[in-house]
């Protein structure tokens, strides 16, 4: 099994990183367009092999996709990352054209690869991926949702004062501070409602700060979060990896499912060794069906930006 990862940066490296301690991949492919870069962080990681105990092998590459030939799957975290303050829709301008020729160069070498889109705005990148590269719809994949559902579940578990592995819930809609949907009328503790549990007041505190979850980070840290999104990255790599038929809210093209077509949004996934293998239809309420049409109706204007872009 080997893996392309394209942009070593912070998000790019995490990634790696836990897909190596995971030790199901034979090989990592970092690839970054800064000399010796992707080099020296893969160099980096392979010196932690003997102490994490993996078998990956990571080599890194400046910008010869020749080295990422016959891989199984990419993700593609290039482009620039939010800066405080900063939507990550505002980052379309310059990201659009790097998604384009990065997801175009990897096909060229690995033409029956699965496609993982991490950069902002992510649902449009996505978007934008399936009308470059024409792949079948299971083989191009946005992450957003799976790490806005850990996001979601980190901040169940601060309301309950619990362990975050007594929490079950998921976020769907577009990856984006406003368009996220985060599913409270169904989000669990050891199958009891949390609306059983938790006041109406401090559920309302709990989406939002779910919806700013990746904002609150970059007002924080000065640029965009990176271990949650690199694991959340590696657990969609290793379900497509390991064929396990896992479920994650992840954006993908619809085509008449939720009300829904032409665009990529976060909906619920089956996720195995062919990549999207099944869209869930989930029983969304009257109020939840409104939000994910109104966030849909936000990446629409962001996708119809790739135009003007044109
Ligand atoms: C975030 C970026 C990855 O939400 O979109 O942290």
């Amino acid at each position: 099994m080997k893996v392309t990862v394209v942009g070593a940066g912070a998000v790019g490296a995490s990634c790696a990183e836990y897909i190596a301690m995971k030790n199901f991949a034979s090989d990592i492919v970092l690839v970054d367009i800064k000399e010796n870069f992707a080099e020296g962080k893969a160099m980096d990681l392979m010196q932690t092999a003997s102490l994490n105990s993996f078998d990956t092998r990571i080599t890194g590459s400046t910008n010869d996709y020749s080295k990422t030939s016959n891989s199984d799957i990419a993700v593609i975290t290039s482009g620039i990352p939010r800066k405080p303050g900063m939507t990550r829709e505002e980052l379309i301008g310059i990201n659009a054209g790097i998604v384009k020729s990065v997801s175009q160069q990897l096909i060229q070498q690995s033409p029956n690869i699965i496609l993982i889109i991490v950069s902002n705005p992510m649902d449009t990148m996505t978007y934008l991926t399936h009308k470059v590269t024409g792949l079948p719809k299971n083989r191009i994949i946005g992450m957003g949702g799976a790490l806005d559902s850990a996001r979601f579940k980190y901040r169940l578990s601060e309301a309950l004062e619990c362990p975050i592995s007594d929490v079950d819930g998921m976020v769907i809609g577009g990856h984006s501070d406003k368009g996220m949907i985060p599913l409270i009328r169904i989000a669990t503790r050891n199958s009891i409602r949390v609306t059983e549990l938790i006041s109406e007041e401090r559920l309302e505190k709990v989406l939002n700060d779910t919806k700013v979850g990746g904002a609150t980070l970059t007002g924080m840290l000065g640029t965009s979060a990176w271990y949650a999104p690199g694991a959340a990255v590696s657990s969609l790599v290793q379900a497509i990896a390991c064929d396990q038929k896992k479920m994650f809210p992840c954006s993908t093209m619809l085509d008449g499912e939720y009300g829904l077509n032409d665009i990529c949004i976060g909906v619920p996934v089956i996720l195995g060794k062919n990549g999207i293998e099944k869209i869930v239809e989930v029983d969304l309420s009257e109020s939840e069906l409104s939000n994910l049409k109104a966030s849909a109706e936000a990446v629409t204007k962001t996708n119809n930006l790739l135009t003007d872009l044109n």
